[in-house]
């Protein structure tokens, strides 16, 4: 695995607004709570954290939040109910006894070998508590999402270090639904995402062939 700096996570801080916003979508759709409401003392795991500056917002809202990265990138020192964990997937799963009401998958199912996968979504229903949500973003599997993310951002816009990503990886939603129904998990939601390389900036779409969101429920 390469050795992520900075220029890797830059890009991902520009998906903080619309993380949200897809979130409170989903939240205010089956839940009937704003966002502010519903993402309040709960337990929140963030997989393949990061820099751990997303999940950091979500503990400023008085959550419990744990992150977990296989690299040591960690912007934030660890506080009460603020944990990040240099700890890949497997090695976490092995040994946690939490339960957690939300977790983060985000732009993180697309780094995951197959036997990764798999044993991720084999171990996530007992991850989480009853009725509690799972939150992704990844790429889809096409044509079009193998030209833009890798031909287009990372080779010829330079938006990613060039081998961010590798296509045989990348995740159709059918297939995120798949692995949902054979391990006990309901799939609530895909919503496309697009990026605009002027402002730099993405915003929630129809458009679901490169980028996209889902929500799982337990
Ligand atoms: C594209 S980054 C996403 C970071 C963060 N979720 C975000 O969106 O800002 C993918 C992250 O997954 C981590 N990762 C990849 N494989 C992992 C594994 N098996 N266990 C834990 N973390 C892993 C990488 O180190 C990297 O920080």
């Amino acid at each position: 695995m390469q050795n992520y700096n900075y220029k890797y996570y830059e890009p991902l801080e520009q998906m903080i607004a619309v993380r949200h916003q897809y979130m409170s979508k989903i939240i205010k759709k089956f839940t009937n709570l704003n966002i502010y409401e519903y993402l309040n003392n709960k337990k929140i795991l963030d997989i393949g954290c990061g820099t751990g500056e997303f999940l950091k917002n979500y503990h400023d809202l008085d959550n419990q939040c744990i992150g977990i990265d296989i690299q040591k990138n960690f912007k934030f020192k660890n506080v009460n109910g603020y944990i990040l964990k240099n700890i890949d997937l497997k090695g976490f799963i092995k040994n946690n006894k939490k339960k957690f009401d939300v977790i983060f998958l985000f732009e993180f199912l697309e780094h995951l070998n197959l036997e990764d996968r798999k044993f991720l979504f084999k171990n996530l229903f007992n991850l989480l508590n009853k009725n509690s949500l799972v939150f992704i973003s990844t790429l889809n599997k096409n044509i079009i999402s193998r030209f833009f993310s890798i031909e287009i951002a990372e080779k010829y816009l330079k938006l990613l270090p060039q081998n961010t990503h590798e296509y045989k990886y990348f995740i159709k939603p059918s297939e995120i639904q798949n692995l949902a129904k054979s391990n006990k998990l309901s799939l609530l939601d895909i919503s496309g995402m697009s990026y605009n390389p002027i402002f730099k900036s993405f915003k929630l779409s129809n458009f679901d062939l490169i980028n996209y969101f889902g929500t799982l429920s337990s």
